[in-house]
């Protein structure tokens, strides 16, 4: 049995990871940690807390004497850290929380798996380490900073991040490696483009523009909607961490990523035209839409879409060379984009109250700030569309990692 600090867990890909690791492996104990801010929601996971297999605890990642305390009562084998400040946006306009989850936070727990894993010293006064015991971080590809049109990130690609998110991760990742040099700590990191899939915060594109669609707002997309992401299911994700933890060698970064590139403005128009497929040939789910927008369903058009003023420092594109992981491990990517985003899509249709549970005051709040910030030079062609959504009152809310 080996034991696992998951950190994060209630957010989005750590809760996931838990569902995948306990369906995938019987001789797994996962402990979650989890500060439960805006993006965690403890709904999430909570049918997979069984205090037997998987247990819960609120509270910092930045909190040494917790830290310390799960480590001597759990005794891990792994630490995976999820846990983050993840919103490119939030960390433009509170940049200071990022670098504190985001950097201490990581060093902290780092420091506590040394407290607890160290098992002396060797000739040349090295640390040495408990058989079998990894701090695995994860990462993202915003990292290497943007590309062009051509080219790839590999894991060589200097590393050039541009927002204060991406550079609160840069920084983490170089502690990571640092205490790898310095300690020889078995460590590993993946690096992975955006992740989509069940229990993603609306106030990211896909979920965002799903719940838009479904309330009849409009659908706010950054400058013309051409930066690329390349997307990645959020399974074959876990899937990937899963390989890494228990295959990699100590101190490997993997890039995760399967070649998905979209132009935002491409897959907002594809939820676009398979919510209005799925509300033509399924009426049952017209039931999720305002009353008065259910008979006829052909407002669900491209005319939602709004063209709103760019996110500063916006990166173009990012394109992931996923070679070293399927050499190595044999990881690949199971799930196509255009199987994934339908799965993905219905997740949402047929989980309306996890959406409206987690997208309560505060998350009003937050959007209400951002829909007057984005509005404030709203281009003429759009001026129409954008008066409408203030007519139905929950604006245009906008998002894009
Ligand atoms: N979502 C993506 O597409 C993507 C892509 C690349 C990398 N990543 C990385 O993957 C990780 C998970 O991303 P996500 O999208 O699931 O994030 P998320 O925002 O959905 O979840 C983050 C979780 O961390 C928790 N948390 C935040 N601060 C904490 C703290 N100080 N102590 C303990 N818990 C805290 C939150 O409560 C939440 O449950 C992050 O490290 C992120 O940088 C995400």
């Amino acid at each position: 049995m080996k034991t696992y600090l998951v950190t994060g867990a209630a957010g989005f890909i750590g809760s996931n990871f838990v569902k995948y690791m306990l369906s995938k492996h019987n001789d797994v104990r996962i402990v979650i940690l989890d500060a439960l801010t805006y993006a965690g929601y403890l709904g999430t996971i909570d049918k997979d807390i069984d205090n037997k297999r998987c247990f819960f605890v609120k509270g910092d990642i930045g909190d040494r004497q917790l830290a310390d305390k799960l480590f001597a009562e759990y005794d891990f084998d792994y630490v995976v850290n999820f846990a983050a400040e993840s919103h490119v946006d939030r960390s433009i306009t509170n940049p200071q929380l990022f670098l504190l989850t985001n950097i201490l936070g990581t060093q902290n727990l780092l420091d506590a798996a040394r407290r607890a894993w160290v098992t002396g010293k060797d000739a040349q006064g090295y640390p040495t380490w408990r058989e079998g015991v990894r701090y695995h971080q994860v990462s993202t590809d915003e990292v290497y900073g943007s590309l062009g049109p051509e080219g790839y990130f590999t894991e060589q690609t200097p590393l050039c991040p541009h927002s204060p998110y991406s550079a609160s991760k840069t920084s983490a990742d170089l502690i990571v490696m640092a205490y790898r040099d310095t300690f020889k700590m078995p460590v590993s990191i993946t690096r992975c483009s955006n992740n989509y899939g069940p229990y993603h915060f609306p106030e990211k594109l896909i979920p965002l523009i799903i719940r838009n669609i479904l309330s009849h707002k409009a659908l706010p997309v950054y400058g013309k909607g051409e930066n690329v992401r390349d997307w990645l299911y959020v399974e074959d994700h876990c899937k990937a961490i899963d390989m890494v933890i228990s295959k990699a060698k100590d101190g490997t970064i993997y890039n995760v990523g399967g070649h998905n590139e979209m132009r935002n403005i491409d897959i907002v128009k594809l939820i676009i035209s398979t919510i209005r497929e799925i509300m033509e040939t399924e009426p049952q789910y017209r039931t999720l839409l305002p009353e008065a927008d259910r008979t006829d369903v052909s407002w669900i058009n491209e005319g939602l879409i709004t063209y709103v003023a760019d996110r500063l420092g916006h990166d173009l594109r990012y394109g992931i060379d996923p070679t070293k992981i399927k050499a190595d491990l044999g990881w690949e990517p199971e799930t196509p984009f255009a199987k994934g985003i339908v799965k993905t899509i219905r997740w949402y249709l047929d989980n309306p109250d996890w959406v409206k549970a987690v997208t309560g005051t505060d998350y009003q709040a937050y959007y209400d700030k951002m829909y007057g910030n984005r509005f404030a030079k709203p281009n003429e062609q759009n001026d129409a569309c954008i008066k409408s959504a203030m007519a139905r009152k929950g604006g245009c809310e906008e998002t894009n990692r």
